[in-house]
């Protein structure tokens, strides 16, 4: 099953947001489309917002009747400022923002119809990419996963939030398929229930045995010794490593640090933003306040109740055992292992 699939009426995605329960994939066949499905979670997942959001500046490109290149630019350039204004922390939408654009700059001499073709090309490059990626974070990551292992992870850093294969769910996924033997735990991962709703789905779809606990449980798990690593996404890496991803990932790296338990984030290059010294200035999105006060539609909360609704965390850089990329394992100091692999 693919979280999206390119045909002649547009960007088909799986509605993320119906899961499990309806398996429905959407029709983009817009710019705007593509917008509100990324804004309302239709689709999401650091890697997988950034390739749908290539598709939509695609779209924008094939739909434009601009003859001349210079309103046909600024026709792409406007798209690229709405795709940008959808989710804040995810650095790989605005890294595939701007390799589609730079591509646009970088052929100036193209006419309008050579140019549609060539960003539709480029967004389909950067979905194969992200899938190979994937897999070989999947196969260096694998490495560090011991026979028999039992596995927590948090967040859905799966197939679903990706191109295919996933990152965190790469490195499951990697040794499950070499016989390891593993065992997933997920947490759910409130308030959207990415944990229960999507990789409970993804990997029981795959066979790959899992027990979903709530957040609040691993803290007990790990003191009893059923934990024996974790591993997570990443929606954004600052050049010293500190990590952004879902709300609560910063709890399980603490909860690992206690327990002597290592923690693993696993992300691709395009996740890592060495334009940021540290985590601190990584702009966490806050969404709206029903997302925590109420559950597919059921008000849990007294009405009127204030609430807080990050939707991310920042995990400090010393928290972290290993960052699994796609170019190999890196080690501390971030700084320098994160700089080596661009040079
Ligand atoms: O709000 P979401 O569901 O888009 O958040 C997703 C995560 O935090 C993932 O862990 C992260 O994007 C990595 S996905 C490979």
């Amino acid at each position: 099953m693919n979280t999206m699939e390119w045909h002649d009426a547009g960007l088909l995605l799986l509605d993320q947001t119906l899961l499990p329960i309806e398996v429905k994939y959407i029709n983009c066949s817009t710019v705007e489309d593509v917008v509100e499905a990324i804004k309302t979670m239709k689709v999401r997942g650091a890697p997988a917002i950034g390739v749908a959001a290539a598709y939509g500046l695609a779209l924008g490109a094939l739909h434009s009747e601009s003859i001349d290149r210079m309103s046909f630019d600024n026709e792409i350039e406007v798209a690229g400022r709405m795709l940008g204004a959808t989710r804040p922390t995810a650095v790989n939408l605005f890294w595939a923002l701007n390799r589609m654009l730079d591509v646009l700059h970088s052929n100036c001499d193209k006419g309008v119809p050579e140019m549609k073709r060539i960003l539709l090309d480029e967004a389909h490059r950067i979905l194969l990419e992200d899938i190979e990626m994937n897999q070989r974070i999947g196969s260096f990551g694998s490495q560090l996963v011991p026979p028999g292992a039992r596995v927590l992870t948090h967040c859905n850093a799966g197939a679903l939030a990706t191109g295919g294969y996933g990152t965190a769910l790469g490195v499951i996924r990697a040794a499950h398929e070499s016989g390891k033997q593993i065992q997933v735990f997920a947490d759910e991962t409130r308030p959207l229930l990415q944990g229960a709703r999507l990789t409970a789905w993804e990997l029981q779809q795959d066979n790959i045995p899992v027990t979903l606990i709530t957040d609040s449980m691993a803290g007990y798990l790990m003191r009893k010794g059923i934990i024996d690593l974790a591993v997570v996404g990443a929606d954004r890496i600052a050049a010293n490593g500190d990590v952004a991803n879902k709300i609560g990932t910063y709890t399980v790296a603490v909860l690992c640090r206690e327990h002597g338990i290592p923690f693993y984030v696993a992300a691709p290059i395009s996740t890592i933003d060495m334009n940021l010294d540290n985590g601190d200035d990584i702009v966490i999105e806050e969404r709206e306040t029903v997302e925590v006060t109420a559950v597919f539609g059921q008000q849990i909360a007294p009405q009127g109740i204030k609430v807080f609704n990050p939707a991310f965390d920042i995990t400090p850089h010393r928290l972290i055992t290993a960052i699994i990329t796609d170019r190999g394992i890196l080690r501390p100091p971030y700084k320098e292992s994160l700089k080596n692999i661009f040079v």
